[in-house]
């Protein structure tokens, strides 16, 4: 799997009004932009050809942030959702991006952070056969795509259950094979008028297709989506990283940990860094 799509898009309206001008995923998560979150995390995952989703108006801000990802060894390429029709789109949207390759699909305001969180992707990715989600247990599960099980048996995916169905939340980290764009294409919008990335995993739990891991104790997950998560997630990345003195999601260091770009290419960067407990932290990481 070497392709990944964030989607960036979406109206934002439960973090109105700071969204009427500001893309959501722009926004910052303690030290640096909430997109970088889940960049990162396909960084981690050895996905290096990745697609950014965004609004029209969006567009040229996430540029300007991220430009053609090469210098950090990736390559970035944009497009636009001009109404936010739901998750599948992404993959109708992305056909030509995705071409024959199988395709990992991340939310743009989901944060994953854990111990051997990039072995499990890249493992995963290796073994790659099945359409692989990911569960993570959750307190307010209904907010969420929601796990029902029979036993240790998958066996329906709940979008915002109103009755408790169990406490395994959907995270919004996806890996499917390329048949996925078809799939997406067969789709009816929901009653909420929007194509629902859980009917995407119900048709291949009916059709006995899906893999699905459990982030358990000792992983945070988190999505950003309001103005009380978008804190909270500050509040841990500022804890995590001044208790320990290392970055969330730095993508610099990650680019060099994952040997995308070596330590003249990541001097270069830290040239232009103008922010000096950034550009010291990174000199740390190549000492
Ligand atoms: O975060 C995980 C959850 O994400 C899953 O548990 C749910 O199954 C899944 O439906 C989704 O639920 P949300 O209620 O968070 O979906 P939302 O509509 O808020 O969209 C999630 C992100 O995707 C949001 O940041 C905006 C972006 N988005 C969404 C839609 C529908 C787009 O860029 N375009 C879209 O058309």
């Amino acid at each position: 799997m070497k392709k990944g799509i964030i989607l960036a898009g979406g109206l934002g309206k439960r973090l109105w009004p700071i969204t009427l001008t500001i893309s959501k995923q722009l926004l910052p998560v303690f030290d640096k932009p909430l997109i970088y979150y889940s960049l990162t995390t396909l960084m981690l995952s050895n996905i290096k050809d990745i697609l950014i989703i965004t609004k029209e108006k969006d567009q040229r801000n996430y540029k300007n942030l991220l430009s053609d990802g090469s210098q950090w060894g990736i390559n970035i390429s944009y497009k636009i959702q001009n109404q936010p029709n739901g998750i599948p789109e992404a993959f109708i949207l992305g056909e030509k991006f995705i071409g024959d390759s199988d395709v990992a699909l991340i939310l743009g305001d989901n944060i994953f952070y854990g111990s051997s969180f990039s072995d499990i992707l890249q493992k995963t990715i290796l073994n790659f056969k099945k359409p692989t989600i990911f569960l993570f247990n959750i307190n307010n599960p209904s907010e969420y795509g929601v796990a029902e099980f029979n036993n240790d048996k998958l066996i329906k995916i709940i979008e915002k259950p109103k009755n408790f169905i169990s406490n395994w939340a959907v995270t919004g980290l996806y890996f499917y094979p390329n048949q996925v764009i078809e799939v997406a294409k067969s789709l009816n919008p929901s009653t909420r008028g929007e194509l629902e990335i859980s009917d995407i995993n119900n048709y291949y739990i009916n059709s006995n297709n899906i893999e699905y891991i459990k982030l358990n104790r000792g992983f945070a997950w988190m999505d950003a989506g309001n103005s009380k998560s978008l804190l909270e997630a500050s509040n841990f990345v500022q804890t995590v990283e001044e208790r320990q003195g290392l970055k969330i999601s730095c993508p610099e260091e990650i680019a060099f940990r994952m040997n995308f770009i070596d330590k003249k290419q990541l001097e270069n960067l830290i040239d232009k860094i103008e922010h000096l407990e950034y550009s010291n932290y990174l000199k740390k990481i190549i000492e």
